[in-house]
């Protein structure tokens, strides 16, 4: 059932939507050549296509201008950014100048510590403003940014800035949690202490969030602030080629090592603005709340790209959901007049449980258009959402999208798609899934199968950095002349899509994606196990959890669980950490030597009728064993 189309006064109309399709279906390069005009380009490009190189190909432009400059004479008195503070009473309001401004001392900063375009800039921060000026410093000098998400362990920061090449790093003192203190700076030296052989990091930049002294080493670390409180406020612009990259962002896929996705700046910057101001209505006015750490995609397109480019109102919050009191994020909305609200169904579950009494204290009615993104939601979650939080009034997208698409693919579009329930609904105008079978045949009408996009848009991602066959391999390979998502799917009658998940052996963690390699890599680290499989198995607040089977070297050792734990703690980071590890004698494998997924999932779900034809595995009552040790 679809939900009768919103009442608000919203951009497109259905009959608006259709043109909008059918002028990108029936001449996509005129149509993205349109699209490509909501940008400032210094030369404009003269064809509109993928050249297999990136989008735009001849087009130059650079992106902190798009963001910034180009906003100054209509709206440089308007508020670009507000930065809310845990404290209620502590906000920071900075209008498109101001914005400009520091973007330019933290630019100036940047180049006398030697950064020029092409280097590699890695940002390692909590909330705080200094996280998207220094995204658009390192656009503006033509710097690649490489920002890492908080919650990484010092292994996996070490394997990042060393696969990058960085050779600066922006961190921060510590950040805060009510009053814990996240360590950032001390994780950052130990990341920089572990294999200095590997890096070429020079310069350590020290944002202080607070007064507390942190080690310095000098020569190499500073702290920013009195740097940037004396850098001038103008810095000139580097002019970039529209395939030049913007940013590096690791994710994890089916190897153990992660992948550094290299975006570019014409096609992925179009896409960016394209989708904000398609999926989330953009309009003037608006305050647009993205709750996505500027550590993974979403922060990247749509915390800074995608409504900064539009000359939107971001909010930043310091704060984490429910913290530091349960009803914080309801406050925040209110106080703020949010009226676009994006976050994850993890976050939604959390707070869901909070009851509906709480949201109803407060005056929620700013909210005009609320989304979702990173994981599939239940109909239960999206009906709280929609009912206690938008009061039934919002639009509602379930966006569906990944760190290579550069922005949202599959989405409704307020005013013009019917929404369903858990359903990201329809593609958007010039996008192109298709679903396909085992063998790779496309499959027509209402029906499921592995999730693949035709043809490319202007945010697809260019490569992975220092690896393009690893790019060819794992997207284009799969099924030829189809880019191969990693998501399944059901289209029902109306060709709506319905994510079911992932294909691959990449698990969801609260919205992160975490590759079963890279725990199983972390674990074949540390002596005492043999051999390990990392799964993925429902979680009611979580979506997924992560069960280790670990075969260990001596069964007898007190401590296995705890040294698991550990090593995925230290590989990976807490956000890894597993709900269970599985101390077993041996993993189901196939005669030819292949771990069998499949029946160590249904085993750790209790699902153990029907296990289906055990006789190919190389040794069948291993089933057995591992169900009496899961059932404890
Ligand atoms: O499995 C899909 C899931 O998140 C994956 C992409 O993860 P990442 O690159 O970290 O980017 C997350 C933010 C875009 C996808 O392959 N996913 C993303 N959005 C949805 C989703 N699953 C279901 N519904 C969604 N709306």
């Amino acid at each position: 059932m679809s939900t009768p189309f919103r009442s608000g006064a919203f951009r497109l109309s259905p009959s608006d939507y259709s043109a909008l399709t059918d002028a990108a279906q029936q001449n996509p390069e005129v149509y993205w050549q349109n699209q490509s005009t909501r940008l400032d380009w210094i030369r404009s490009p003269s064809s509109a296509q993928d050249t297999g190189n990136g989008w735009f190909a001849d087009g130059t432009l650079n992106a902190s201008v798009n963001c910034l400059d180009r906003h100054l004479e209509s709206r440089g008195e308007q508020i670009g950014l507000i930065w809310q503070a845990e404290e209620a009473d502590h906000v920071v309001r900075l209008t498109y100048r101001d914005l400009h401004a520091r973007v330019c001392q933290m630019a100036n900063v940047l180049r006398d510590h030697g950064i020029s375009r092409g280097d590699r800039v890695a940002i390692h921060l909590p909330t705080v403003i200094e996280g998207v000026v220094g995204m658009l410093a390192c656009a503006r000098l033509g710097a690649i940014h490489v920002v890492l998400f908080g919650g990484f362990s010092p292994e996996a920061i070490a394997d990042r800035l060393a696969d990058s090449g960085a050779t600066l790093v922006i961190t921060a003192n510590v950040g805060r949690r009510g009053a814990k203190r996240i360590p950032f700076k001390t994780t950052m030296d130990s990341a920089l202490s572990l294999r200095p052989e590997t890096l070429s990091v020079r310069s350590v930049l020290v944002v202080s969030v607070t007064d507390e002294p942190v080690p310095m080493q000098a020569g190499r670390d500073e702290l920013l602030t009195p740097l940037l409180e004396k850098a001038e406020t103008s810095c000139p612009a580097e002019t970039m080629a529209s395939t030049d990259p913007l940013f590096l962002l690791y994710t994890s896929g089916s190897t153990g090592k992660p992948k550094g996705i290299v975006h570019g700046t014409g096609g992925y910057l179009t896409w960016a603005s394209y989708t904000h101001e398609l999926v989330f209505d953009h309009q003037k006015g608006d305050v647009f709340w993205c709750t996505a750490d500027i550590g993974w995609i979403t922060g990247h397109s749509y915390v800074v790209y995608g409504p900064l480019s539009n000359g939107g109102t971001i909010l930043l919050f310091e704060g984490m959901p429910s913290h530091p009191t349960p009803g914080r994020w309801w406050e925040v909305i209110q106080s703020h007049k949010v009226t676009t609200f994006y976050t994850s169904p993890t976050a939604i579950r959390a707070l869901m449980r909070e009851g509906n009494d709480l949201p109803r204290q407060y005056d929620l009615t700013s909210l005009r258009v609320l989304g979702t993104v990173g994981e599939p939601i239940s109909q239960e979650a999206w009906s709280w959402f929609d009912d206690v939080i938008g009061g039934g009034r919002c639009a509602f997208v379930d966006t569906w999208w990944q760190t290579e698409s550069g922005g949202i693919m599959i989405s409704p579009v307020p005013g013009a798609v019917k929404e369903k329930p858990a359903s990201a609904t329809l593609p958007l105008p010039g996008v192109h899934p298709v679903l396909l079978d085992d063998k790779g045949q496309v499959l027509d009408g209402a029906t499921e199968g592995v999730l693949c996009l035709d043809g490319s848009w202007p945010g697809r991602a260019l490569t992975i950095w220092n690896d393009d066959a690893l790019f060819q391999t794992t997207y284009l390979r799969p099924y030829p002349g189809h880019y191969f998502t990693g998501d399944g799917a059901r289209r029902d009658e109306d060709g709506y899509y319905w994510i079911t998940g992932r294909v691959d052996d990449v698990i969801n963690v609260s919205g992160h994606r975490i590759g079963s390699a890279e725990i199983e890599d972390a674990l074949a680290a540390e002596h005492a196990i043999v051999e390990s499989a990392a799964i993925g198995i429902p979680h009611d607040l979580k979506g997924q959890g992560i069960i280790v089977y670990a075969v260990a070297r001596d069964p007898s050792h007190p401590e296995l669980e705890m040294l698991a734990v550990r090593a995925i703690t230290a590989k990976v980071g807490r956000y890894a950490v597993p709900e269970k590890v599985y101390i077993v004698p041996d993993l189901p494998k196939t005669r030819s030597g292949k771990n069998v997924r499949r029946l160590m999932r249904k085993i750790a779900c209790g699902e153990t009728d029907g296990l289906g034809d055990l006789s190919t595995l190389a040794d069948p009552e291993i089933v057995d064993v591992l169900i009496r040790i899961v059932q404890g």
